[in-house]
């Protein structure tokens, strides 16, 4: 299987430790934070990224508490394309539309299984090769 990277910060750390758990079955390469002690979210979305980056068959899911520091975060790295989800729909949608390498959940607003939904969501759904032009001017930026 591709690495699938996972990253939170103190906000979302009981959440990734709580998905872990739920899907046990995936190994989770997690870059941290390893307990819930302050720390900025933009440390953990850029070491992430970075590794993401580095591999491009890999992907990464970040936590925090809405989702929405870790997304702007990761998409100022080149070549992330980070989406913030809170559905199953738009977790299917931000891969086959958008070639999302990266999503971002919330760690206080969203329950445990249905961030699990959205993992799974994510990681079954495919690309769609016909919105590739996109995805090229996205990338261009
Ligand atoms: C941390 O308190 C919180 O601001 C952060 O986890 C995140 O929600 C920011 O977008």
């Amino acid at each position: 299987m591709n690495k699938i990277y996972i990253a939170s910060d103190h906000a979302g750390f009981e959440m990734k430790e709580a998905i872990k758990k739920s899907m046990n079955n995936i190994s989770f390469i997690d870059l941290g934070t390893h307990s819930l002690d302050s720390v900025d979210y933009p440390d953990y979305a850029y070491a992430l990224s970075n590794e993401v980056k580095k591999d491009e068959d890999s992907v990464g899911i970040l936590i925090c508490g809405t989702g929405i520091g870790m997304c702007l975060a990761a998409n100022k790295v080149s070549g992330i394309r980070c989406a913030n989800v809170t559905s199953v729909t738009f977790a299917e949608l931000a891969k086959q539309h958008n070639k999302a390498n990266v999503i971002s959940l919330s760690g206080r607003y969203s329950s445990v299984e249905l961030n699990v939904e959205i993992i799974n969501a994510f990681l079954s759904s495919t690309f769609e090769e016909r919105h590739m032009k996109r995805i090229n001017k996205l990338d261009k930026k």
